[in-house]
């Protein structure tokens, strides 16, 4: 465990990871008192990769806390382009647009309060312009509605990314009784029997333990 941390610094070390607008993120995150549980700094490289490789214009995220991720993958984001980012708690908001505004990215990032699933539903009733790519990081118990709902704001090609889908292994134990891990075992498997979806679990290590991510790719929304 203690290696794995000393890898993800490692990796954070030969690849230039450390940013004073996101360490001041962490930081202001902090002294907000609100949980420390925003990505690794490799995993927001990881999603920085993953949101060029789709040439993401476009970006949903779906858990925001401090705008800590939001600011990895609006950072990538063309000048036109777009992230819209939804959370529940209005003062994790707040912090969040103060860190994402320190970043200079208030022009293409938006924070929408509220329940995550009511805040897609409107975002599907309004007829929302695909997103691109979907990162979906809130409460485990509702990855399955969160699931369904991206897809509906997906299009071809959209890939979606989900966090925490091994939870130190938990998953893999079918009598856990745990909500989230059973809102994630669930959310795996609808995940592996989607027709729409090319779909895969990654167990990962790092400075944040041992979990997973979900990466699915759209084939077909409709
Ligand atoms: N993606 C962030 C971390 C998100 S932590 C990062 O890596 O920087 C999960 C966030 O989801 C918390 O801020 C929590 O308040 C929010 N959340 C929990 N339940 C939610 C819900 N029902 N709708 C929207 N957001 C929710
Ligand atoms: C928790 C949530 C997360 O999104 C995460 O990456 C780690 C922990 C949690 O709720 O404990
Ligand atoms: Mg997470």
């Amino acid at each position: 465990m203690e290696r794995w941390g000393e890898v993800d610094r490692y990796i954070s070390d030969v690849f230039g990871l450390d940013d004073p607008v996101l360490d001041e993120a962490v930081r202001a995150t902090e002294a907000a008192g609100m949980p420390q549980i925003q990505v690794s700094a490799v995993h927001g490289r990881l999603l920085q990769v993953l949101a060029r490789t789709v040439n993401a214009r476009r970006i949903l995220e779906i858990g925001t806390l401090g705008g800590y991720s939001a600011i990895w993958l609006g950072r990538v984001l063309p000048l036109d382009g777009r992230l819209v980012t939804l959370e529940l708690e209005p003062r994790h908001a707040e912090v969040a647009r103060s860190n994402i505004d320190r970043a200079g990215l208030s022009d293409r990032v938006e924070v929408l309060v509220g329940p995550a699933v009511e805040t897609l539903q409107r975002l599907v009733d309004d007829a929302t312009e695909p997103f691109d790519l979907v990162f979906i990081d809130a409460d485990k118990e509702n990855y399955p509605s969160y699931l369904e709902l991206s897809i509906k704001l997906a299009g071809p090609g959209t890939l979606i990314v989900a966090d925490n889908v091994v939870r130190q292994g938990q998953v893999a134990d079918p009598s856990n009784a745990d909500p989230r891990v059973q809102g994630v075992r669930r959310f795996n498997e609808l995940l592996a029997a989607d027709a729409r979806l090319t779909a895969t679990v990654m167990q990962t290590v790092g400075a944040k333990s041992y979990d997973g991510l979900a990466l699915a790719v759209v084939r077909d929304s409709k």
